[in-house]
């Protein structure tokens, strides 16, 4: 019966109702399993009003298992600032993902919730390593660059290779060329540039080269010299 008399009293449009509370991040976030979930939401109120309660809970997606996380209350010399509107979950574990809702009253009783769902995210975002070409330019032209990559000396297309949409940009994640040349045509004439990577130094292998022939140096001296005793 209270909880009726209370929806209802939600429901009801509230003109002079200033309350409100909102996610710093929109309706959805992923978290990998064991690492840190922060929940970081904002109050709206106005300088008559004053929230007396903060309250936290999570539920499964499917809207089971509701679970209370955290209740403040208002306490004298203990005012709910913004306290309540943060809320951590540190290494997170599967029974952690869910729907998070805070919700939160002022001094009237009025109501105001929001929520997120925060679910796991398997595998880590991938990451890439790209050329970017770009034309220093500050003179009015009537065209747009176009813009075209060789690697080697043999020219890629979208089919072969991940270029960005305007071109401009090669992803070179795993590629072994060791030329990368892009050509910027337009109405202004055309520019090329490269970039070379070195080709592979044996560098380890030139110093343990020169230390075993030093090495090998001195055995054949020493036995040089041992053989030659020997001799006399
Ligand atoms: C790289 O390739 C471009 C186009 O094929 C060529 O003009 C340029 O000489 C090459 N540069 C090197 C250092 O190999
Ligand atoms: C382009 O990138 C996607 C992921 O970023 C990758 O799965 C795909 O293999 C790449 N394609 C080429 C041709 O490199
Ligand atoms: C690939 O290139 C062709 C022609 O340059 C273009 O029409 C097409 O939209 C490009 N596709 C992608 C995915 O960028
Ligand atoms: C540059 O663009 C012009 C006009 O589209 C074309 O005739 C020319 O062959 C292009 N040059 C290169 C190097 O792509
Ligand atoms: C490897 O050895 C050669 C010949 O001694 C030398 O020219 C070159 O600089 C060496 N490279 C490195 C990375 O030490």
């Amino acid at each position: 019966m209270l909880l009726q008399t209370l929806s209802l009293f939600v429901l009801m449009p509230h003109p002079h109702q200033c309350l409100s509370v909102h996610f710093q991040n929109k309706g959805l976030l992923y978290v990998a399993l064991g690492r840190d979930l922060v929940l970081r939401t904002q109050f709206q109120i106005t300088p008559t009003e004053k929230i007396v309660m903060v309250i936290w809970d999570r539920q499964t997606e499917k809207g089971q298992g509701q679970v209370r996380l955290a209740d403040h209350q208002d306490a004298p010399g203990n005012p709910l600032d913004q306290k309540g509107a943060l809320f951590r979950v540190e290494n997170i574990r599967s029974s952690n993902f869910g729907v998070y809702t805070i919700t939160v009253t002022d001094q009237k009783g009025n109501e105001q919730s929001a929520n997120i769902v925060v679910r796991e995210i398997v595998a880590a975002p991938v990451a890439s390593l790209s050329l970017q070409c770009e034309v220093a330019n500050d003179r009015a032209q009537w065209d747009s660059p176009v813009f075209s990559w060789l690697v080697d000396g043999v020219e890629l297309s979208n089919q072969t290779a991940n270029i960005s949409a305007d071109g401009k940009r090669l992803d070179v994640s795993g590629m072994k060329g060791h030329n990368y040349t892009c050509v910027v045509n337009s109405s202004l004439g055309t520019s090329v540039t490269h970039y070379v990577t070195d080709s592979p130094t044996p560098s380890q292998s030139n110093q343990s080269c020169k230390t075993l022939c030093g090495v090998l140096f001195g055995i054949v001296i020493l036995l040089l010299i041992t053989c030659g005793s020997l001799y006399w």
